[in-house]
């Protein structure tokens, strides 16, 4: 198989064509995302919640992350993968921002990094960049923010937050990222952004305008299902499915129906 490239997402965009991003934090289930033809797969922070049941995305290490990062790569044919830098491993000072990434490429082998900011991380996407690393940057809600902002609500709604977006956005665009996620913005500031830069956005909970999609998976999937919000679209109820699956097991074990005769040596 062609693996996609930061190329190939640029000329997705210059063809109008949607990329289809998706979060995998692990081996089995980056196969999976992987062969059903996702172009582009994330090991987000958000493996902060997910899997290790912490409230933000504050917590998780630059160790975990490159755990979890680790085994998608090993899981994945096509689709390109990117990771999260943490929290703590990039706001320092641009030297740290390096060091980390350089971690993430070495020790992963995943093929770029993502980092949450605009003007104010300008110096250290740069650093990064010219290292030969590509980099995706992420405005709106950026959760490693939330004790700043307080809510989880939508960002930029008013004028004022809304032009420092857009002016970010055209940065990271013109100092070479490949990629931005928009999150949690109104639609019709996406389709500006989206309009203004060269370089691909990324929705999530952003809108149509936007030149790609991602979710959580496990959002996706239906596995989370505490989590709500108007943006996200379940395809599946494997809560239910896996939950139904495993009390089946309890019973057939209690009810010594399980194992049978062809199924024992
Ligand atoms: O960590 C994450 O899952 C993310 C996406 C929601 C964009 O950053
Ligand atoms: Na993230």
């Amino acid at each position: 198989v062609k693996r996609v490239t930061t190329h190939t997402l640029r000329e997705m965009k210059q063809k109008g064509e949607k990329i289809a991003m998706l979060t995998s934090y692990d081996f089995s289930m980056a196969r999976i995302v992987d062969e059903a033809g996702v172009d582009v797969i994330l090991v987000g922070d958000s493996a902060s919640n997910v899997m290790a049941g912490h409230e933000t995305t504050l917590p998780i290490t630059l160790d975990q992350m490159i755990y979890h990062a680790s085994s998608v790569v090993r899981a994945v044919k096509r689709a390109l993968v990117v990771v999260d830098l943490p929290f703590g491993a990039y706001q320092g000072n641009s030297k740290e921002a390096l060091t980390s990434s350089i971690r993430i490429m070495k020790e992963s082998g995943a093929h770029a990094v993502k980092l949450e900011g605009g003007i104010e991380i300008k110096e250290s996407v740069e650093r990064i960049l010219s290292a030969g690393i590509p980099v995706m940057g992420h405005l709106g809600l950026t959760p490693q923010s939330i004790y700043k902002f307080g809510t989880y609500t939508v960002r930029a709604k008013e004028d004022e937050e809304a032009g420092h977006l857009m002016h970010d956005a055209k940065i990271l665009d013109e100092i070479g990222c490949f990629g931005i996620v928009l999150e949690k913005i109104p639609a019709h500031l996406t389709e500006k952004v989206s309009k203004s830069i060269d370089v691909p956005t990324i929705g999530i909970g952003a809108g149509a305008g936007a030149d790609g999609q991602v979710l959580v998976v496990h959002d996706l999937l239906g596995i989370t299902n505490e989590f709500n919000p108007r943006f996200l679209r379940r395809y599946a109820n494997l809560y239910d499915d896996i939950k139904g699956a495993v009390a089946h097991y309890v019973s057939d074990v209690r009810s010594k129906d399980f194992p049978n005769e062809s199924e024992q040596y």
